[in-house]
């Protein structure tokens, strides 16, 4: 058996096609979508991450206002320039990219962005939206795998689903989108036990850690889908994600390729989530 690909960059184009011909027939505004995006220091991963994100703005006819602070500068500074972009109407999302240099409080940051300008969805007023099943922005990651478990008909209510990690940005909300669609989630992480047990188990898993070779094929049931979050470098310095995907693709039903999985799909709800915040002020 061999796994099908689930191919996140040809997915992201057709969302991203979308986008761009929802902006050329928005007649309703004076203006395109803006999207400013706050890098904070030199995290080589993260420059890489805002400027894909950028050069996606322009690809699909969104403004991005790229605004950068040195790594030494004052959570005061960040918070101001905030505060600036909350206040400025030409803006409609915010994104400040994360993690964020030691010294600064990322939650305090992130409760300080408007909510309707909270493009990422993780200001707790779109995360408490996410928990309570009300509208909001949804995070961009977990929301591009259900557009990805989704685009290949994977049954979610009553499926065995294990994400494994979790983070604030991913591992959490995903666990929260699979159950809003009725799966029955385990969450997995660093104290948890029996892994392979469960993984053996799981129907659906979402592998979130940022390991390499975490999955193994001995772990993953036949036929399961599997969804690479993990962005690792391996011995040979070659971006690779935490599932040991040539073995695994032996066993799986359905498998994410890393790069090309889900790396364009969060940037694809990212620019999806901006057109929406610009659609909310101009509809
Ligand atoms: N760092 C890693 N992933 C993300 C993301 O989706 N958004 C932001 N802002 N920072 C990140």
């Amino acid at each position: 058996m061999s796994a099908n690909i689930i191919d996140g960059k040809a997915l992201a184009a057709g969302i991203r096609q979308e986008i761009r011909s929802k902006i050329q027939n928005f007649t309703d505004a004076p203006r395109p979508p803006c999207l400013a995006v706050i890098l904070v220091g030199d995290n080589p991963a993260s420059q890489i991450y805002v400027r894909n994100k950028i050069k996606a703005c322009l690809d699909t006819g969104i403004t991005s206002l790229e605004k950068r602070l040195l790594a030494d500068a004052s959570e005061a500074e960040l918070l101001s320039l905030i505060k600036e972009l909350n206040e400025d109407d030409s803006v409609d999302g915010i994104l400040v990219q994360l993690p964020l240099p030691k010294g600064f409080d990322e939650q305090k940051v992130i409760r300080s962005i408007a909510a309707e300008k909270d493009v990422d969805g993780f200001h707790v007023e779109n995360m408490g939206a996410l928990v309570t099943g009300l509208k909001g922005f949804r995070c961009c990651t977990p929301h591009g795998v259900m557009k990805m478990l989704e685009s290949v008909g994977c049954p979610l209510e009553g499926a065995n689903a294990l994400v494994i990690g979790r983070s604030n940005i991913v591992g959490k909300p995903m666990a929260l989108m699979l159950l809003e669609k009725n799966a029955t989630v385990t969450v997995a992480h660093s104290r948890t036990k029996n892994l392979k047990e469960l993984a053996k188990n799981a129907d659906i898993i979402v592998s979130a850690v940022g390991k390499a070779g975490l999955v193994t094929d001995d772990m993953v049931k036949p036929g399961a889908v599997v969804i690479d979050v993990g962005m690792n470098r391996n011995q040979e310095g070659k971006l690779c994600g935490d599932v040991d995907i040539e073995a695994v693709a032996r066993v799986a039903g359905f498998i994410t390729p890393v790069p090309g999985g889900v790396g364009p799909m969060t940037i694809a709800m990212l620019l999806d989530n901006t057109m929406r915040a610009f659609e909310n002020r101009f509809n």
